[in-house]
């Protein structure tokens, strides 16, 4: 028996593996546990015959793992640089269809898939969705090169505000590694004003020793209502 939570996610993976995954689509898979739903579904799919040619391309090494639990033909962009669809999940969506991801720490590489595939459709149940960012997820996710990463610390808050705190592992004993061998750094923004987030994101990117935002752009189009089943961002 599911909670009605992983109910919704589950809704919101099967409904999109179902309206948009077809025979020989090269397919970007994100992350997290929404996600690992869509894997159910493929494997589903993928064992009845439902999905032949079908190739996944993951944006993590969780997700790679799964895929290939599954019996499911894994590629990378090395191989299959072109994607026709990519479906991922997200920590927070706002009104405008912006995104906060990265909360898994695979932000880095869910946006190289995404910007490899023509489409980018959004998975995630109704407690994603906010009208402004921060409601829901109180910060962004920075990916951040460890060379770098102490003057970032020091210098990030004076000229953004808010906190800017090093992602420990669970156990505290150091800091948490992606899958680049990099750090993340997340930036608990101050709620108090309004943002221009591509302004944000694009004065991050600029500072040296910053890898990517977790903060995902031009995703969408349509789908507000029933972000509970299925959020659609718009083709690339
Ligand atoms: C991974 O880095 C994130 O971008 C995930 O897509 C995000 O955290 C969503 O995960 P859940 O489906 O587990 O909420």
């Amino acid at each position: 028996q599911r909670s009605p939570l992983e109910q919704a996610k589950h809704v919101a993976a099967f409904t999109a593996g179902e309206k948009l995954v077809k025979p020989g689509c090269r397919l970007g898979v994100g992350s997290g546990s929404t996600v690992k739903y869509l894997v159910d579904f493929l494997e589903g799919a993928f064992k009845a015959n439902h999905l032949p040619g079908l190739i996944c391309v993951p944006t993590s090494f969780m997700t790679k793992r799964w895929l290939l639990n599954a019996g499911l033909p894994v590629s990378d962009l090395d191989a299959t640089p072109e994607l026709d669809i990519c479906i991922d999940g997200a920590d927070e969506v706002d009104a405008n269809f912006t995104l906060i991801k990265g909360g898994g720490g695979c932000l880095v590489q869910e946006k190289i898939v995404q910007s490899a595939s023509k489409s980018f459709y959004v998975i995630a149940d109704s407690s994603k969705k906010s009208r402004a960012l921060g409601e829901n997820y109180s910060s962004i996710p920075i990916e951040v090169l460890p060379f770098g990463v102490q003057p970032l610390l020091q210098t990030l808050p004076e000229k953004f505000g808010g906190d800017f705190r090093l992602r420990m592992a669970m156990k505290r004993v150091g800091p948490v590694i992606t899958d680049n061998n990099c750090y993340i750094i997340d930036w608990e923004f101050p709620k108090d004003r309004e943002y221009d987030w591509t302004t944000i994101h694009k004065d991050l990117s600029l500072i040296p020793g910053v890898v990517d935002t977790g903060l995902f752009f031009n995703c969408v189009n349509g789908c507000g209502e029933n972000i509970s089943k299925i959020a659609i961002a718009g083709q690339m």
